[in-house]
């Protein structure tokens, strides 16, 4: 979670992100996977877990709520939150795969974070297709909403 915090304020640095901007991404980063290693916690659900208890403990930013709650699918309706969180969660440093490729699209997202977003939504989701999983609809709705055509 510090490696995905460290990806968040340096983007918000270089982005010349105003302080409280910057403190809603890291709002989001560290409630994001609150309950990631709770009982019966899954990849679809742990989201969804962390922003009710973010809500209960008294986070009322609907961004930042909505960015914890749809980290693992993308949501159609994020505002900057969202997206930058699911731009760090996946661009961080500690995961071991495509770490070239990654290193790469984390440097592009200060001046390219739209580029970006699409590139890595697009890798996530022909990840999910070659699996052979279903598509979330928000999934869905968030290609839609992304791409430029
Ligand atoms: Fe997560």
């Amino acid at each position: 979670m510090a490696r995905v915090a460290a990806l968040a304020d340096r983007w918000a640095e270089a982005m010349r992100v105003a302080p409280a901007e910057r403190a809603r991404w890291l709002r989001a980063v560290w409630l994001h996977d609150a309950l990631r290693d709770a009982p019966a916690a899954d990849e679809l659900a742990h989201g969804p877990a962390s922003a009710t208890r973010a809500a209960a403990e008294g986070e009322s930013d609907r961004g930042v709520l909505d960015a914890v709650r749809y980290h693992s699918v993308g949501y159609a309706g994020w505002d900057d939150v969202g997206r930058m969180l699911y731009l760090a969660d996946y661009l961080e440093p500690g995961r071991t795969f495509d770490a070239g490729v990654r290193a790469e699209l984390a440097a592009r997202v200060p001046a390219e974070r739209d580029a970006v977003l699409r590139e890595v939504a697009r890798r996530r989701i022909q990840h999910l297709i070659s699996e052979g999983w279903r598509l979330p609809p928000e999934t869905a709705e968030f290609w839609n909403a992304i791409v430029s055509r």
